[in-house]
């Protein structure tokens, strides 16, 4: 494909070949962490979710004096949180006000039907208001988010500012409400010197757009108030286009208690943990002693092509102001956390190459990023599964750079890594919707999807996934 007729790339030229221009903008810092805006629920009948989210240009003030144009859901970046419960029927309402583009809105690893879930066959075209509607089944409580999906526009849509968490609560929760429930929304941020959001370069389409502020609920490294020996659950989501974040909580110890669809069997202690684009965890930071803890990224070498890797070690993410005063004390966690059943033997198995190639040649630099040899094509059904059947993926990265995975419409279950011959069980069993892939490695993982229609699944590096790295099961009854 050549660059200017990739999908998304509009008419501008000349693309810097380089590193990204970094901004010189400073963000405040410290400022306390604010709580995502909740969606109000206008439904009067209990076990009923109904809003609407408009998606359309809002502004937002990052620093002291400079206005940046975004886009935002009800005017807000992150969007505003919806949460539901196991059981819930859900109705959303999407205006789509977003000037000459089409969107939709994807609902990232729910289990909604096929034809509900923001496809980019779907697009609802700017000016049109389309209902969204479905149900959360029994056993779905997990932390999934919400982002536009539309052809050729999800990175940019996404990095101008639209995303927002889909919080799905159990009837009845294992972990201790005095533990508390906090969101934390990681995404990337470029800055130009007057305020605007960059477009897309040359380096950001090959390598995924990586911005110069991570922030975290909209915010630069904000603050946070804690008694020590108090626990706290966090619900930490990469919702940025292609920024591997790994993470440690300096300080305080922490343990695993969730993935993308809900918690482990049991927690598991972690030092530091790998979020790659889309991933979601939860945690339970304990805070043993009085002082700062922070958290913050560790080195991840995640493949980059040419110039200007960023660097992306010892970014703080959110300092925590552990106080003197001593915390009630709190319920301990439980051992058992919920039980999960093991996907039984698969009936049939699949493999997913994933590659890239770069060609400079007279129309200028050509670039794909494909599967099994293949760019996305709308019009072109890649695979039939069965509705209900067992089936085991391989996914083999043969490229120069992670890929993180992602399937829609349900949620799998990795069973083993395989590097350099060496095959790795996964550490615990989880549910999950999105994988790290490294590169060379091969992730195989179970899955099954009980409702028919077609699916995506592609590379969660948003840049990727526009330029081809996806395709579409079709699931049958
Ligand atoms: Cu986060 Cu195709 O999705
Ligand atoms: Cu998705
Ligand atoms: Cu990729």
């Amino acid at each position: 494909m050549k660059m200017d007729d990739m999908p998304g790339m509009g008419d501008h030229s000349g693309h810097d070949m380089g590193a990204p221009p970094r901004s010189a903008v400073v963000l405040p810092e410290g400022e306390a962490l604010r709580d995502l805006p909740r969606l109000a629920n206008e439904a009067a009948t209990p076990g009923q979710f109904k809003a609407r989210l408009t998606a359309g240009p809002a502004t937002v003030r990052f620093a002291e004096g400079l206005d940046t144009p975004i886009l935002g859901y009800n005017g807000m970046s992150p969007g505003p949180l919806i949460e539901a419960v196991e059981g819930d029927r859900v109705e959303i309402t999407f205006a789509n006000r977003i000037p000459d583009e089409a969107s939709t809105i994807h609902w990232h690893g729910m289990p909604v039907p096929a034809d509900q879930d923001g496809n980019p066959m779907d697009p609802v075209e700017t000016g049109i208001d389309r209902s969204y509607s479905f149900e959360l089944p029994e056993g779905s409580a997990g932390s999934y988010w919400y982002h536009p999906h539309p052809h050729g526009r999800t990175a940019e849509q996404v990095y101008r500012g639209l995303a927002g968490v889909f919080l799905v609560k159990p009837g009845t929760d294992p972990i201790p409400a005095a533990y508390g429930d906090t969101v934390l929304v990681f995404t990337d941020l470029r800055l130009a010197a007057d305020g605007t959001l960059p477009d897309n370069t040359m380096t950001d389409l090959m390598n995924g757009r990586v911005g110069d502020h991570v922030l975290v609920n909209g915010q630069r490294n904000p603050a946070l108030t804690v008694p020590f020996g108090t626990k706290r659950r966090f619900r930490l989501y990469n919702a940025t286009n292609a920024r591997f974040l790994r993470l440690s909580f300096d300080g305080a110890p922490m343990t695993i208690i969730g993935t993308d669809g809900g918690l482990l069997e049991a927690p598991v202690a972690a030092d530091d943990i790998l979020l790659s684009p889309a991933e979601r965890l939860e945690v339970i930071v304990s805070f043993e002693k009085p002082g700062p803890a922070t958290l913050y990224t560790l080195d991840y070498d995640r493949g980059w092509m040419g110039a200007g890797r960023p660097a992306d070690a010892g970014l703080t993410l959110l300092t925590v102001h552990v106080s003197q005063t001593p915390a009630e004390p709190v319920p301990p966690l439980p051992d058992r956390l919920r039980p999960i059943a093991r996907l039984g033997a698969p009936s049939i198995s699949r493999r997913f190459v994933f590659t890239e190639t770069m060609a400079m040649n007279a129309n200028g630099m050509e670039m794909g990023f494909l599967i099994n040899g293949a760019a996305f094509d709308m019009g072109r059904v890649d695979i039939v599964a069965k509705q209900g059947e067992v089936e085991l993926w391989e996914i083999v990265n043969e490229a120069d750079m992670d890929h993180p995975f992602h399937v829609h419409g349900t949620q799998f279950q990795v069973v083993e890594h395989e590097r350099d011959g060496k095959v790795s069980k996964a550490p615990y069993l989880a549910w999950k919707d999105t994988v790290n892939v490294t590169r060379g490695e091969t992730v195989r993982l179970l899955l099954r999807q009980d409702r028919p229609g077609p699916r995506m699944y592609h590379c969660h590096i948003l840049e990727h996934e526009q330029l081809g790295m996806m395709g579409i099961v079709d699931v049958r009854a």
